[in-house]
């Protein structure tokens, strides 16, 4: 592919608009990382983004900080969109989806549709460390999860378990054969402040699904992405629709081209409302950073918006994103 410079980049895609847009809230120009840098989706990123800080600081590699991270969201049972604790699929199971990235080795590790096991970014680590396969899924994942030496436990809580009988007993209850809900994923991307990216994604995915959905989270540069060249993103929200733009691979690429992250972030967005203004109103919202610590967040809309977490310089920081409709 030719390079293509800063200048060139910013021409073609036409963001001024949108770079005035994210000055005032995004941290891009404030102290430049000295370390490592961990950014994370929504206010249950914070916690996450202390934990990987902890366990880097400790001596782990930054695979281990993002895995240890997500698992602090994972282990949650009052989080009800990742992990234990997280709403089931239509008939009452709960299907766990993640996905880690390498941005040194540019290798991933991903699982989908795992039951069982409360820790998937762990089973999609494995993946990446015992396996020469990529992603694992369903019944195959749970069995690998096991050889792994996990250990199966229900990870219905007794809160999850009312919201999806009264969600049964609901007459007319919407169902995803036809219609949306709110969704949050933790993504996390992370720098050790040399210049190695690591991504990573998890989520029970949408409540009610039909059994067996997929959506952006665990797939390869759709719900995370990593690369130390360009830097590494991931995306929350309505996964079966983001997952039809590619979104973080797409974002990191823009960034390759000279984007910063907060314009990447938002030309994504932008480009989904172009290409259909119907996705104006979506739940989509995604974050990134560079391989020098620089981050960007965006949101589609103010009904979705993305409140995002920054471990920096040895603080903790929630920040609000961008919104560009
Ligand atoms: N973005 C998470 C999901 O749609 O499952």
């Amino acid at each position: 592919m030719e390079p293509v410079n800063r200048r060139d980049f910013m021409k073609s895609v036409a963001v001024a608009g949108a770079v005035a847009a994210s000055s005032s809230s995004v941290g891009e120009a404030e102290d430049a990382p000295t370390g490592p840098v961990f950014l994370s989706t929504w206010p249950f990123g914070q916690a996450a983004n202390e934990r990987a800080a902890e366990v880097f600081h400790a001596g782990g590699s930054l695979l281990d900080a993002v895995e240890k991270g997500i698992n602090v969201v994972e282990d949650d049972p009052k989080i009800m969109s990742v992990g234990y604790g997280g709403l089931p699929n239509e008939d009452g199971v709960v299907e766990l989806d993640a996905g880690i990235m390498d941005g040194t080795r540019h290798r991933a590790g991903s699982i989908c549709n795992l039951h069982h096991i409360k820790n998937p970014i762990s089973v999609a680590r494995q993946v990446i460390e015992r396996t020469r396969h990529t992603t694992m899924a369903g019944e195959g994942a749970f069995l690998f999860a096991l050889k792994m030496g996990f250990h199966p436990e229900q990870l219905l809580t007794p809160a999850s378990l009312e919201r999806w009988l009264k969600w049964k007993a609901t007459p007319n209850h919407v169902t995803y054969w036809i219609t949306p809900e709110h969704h949050d994923t933790i993504g996390m991307v992370a720098t050790d402040g040399q210049e190695h990216v690591v991504a990573g994604c998890s989520t029970s995915g949408l409540a009610w699904k039909i059994p067996g959905r997929v959506a952006d989270s665990p797939l390869v540069g759709c719900g995370f992405y990593a690369d130390d060249n360009a830097g590494g993103a991931s995306a929350t929200g309505d996964g079966d629709l983001m997952t039809n733009y590619c979104t973080s691979i797409s974002i990191v690429r823009m960034m390759e081209r000279g984007a910063s992250p907060q314009e990447a972030c938002n030309e994504l967005l932008r480009h989904m409302a172009r290409t259909d203004p119907k996705n104006k109103d979506s739940q989509s919202a995604v974050i990134a950073m560079n391989p020098r610590g620089e981050v960007g967040a965006a949101s589609m809309n103010a009904q979705f918006h993305l409140q995002y977490a920054v471990w920096k310089n040895g603080r903790s920081q929630l920040l609000d994103s961008v919104i560009l409709y």
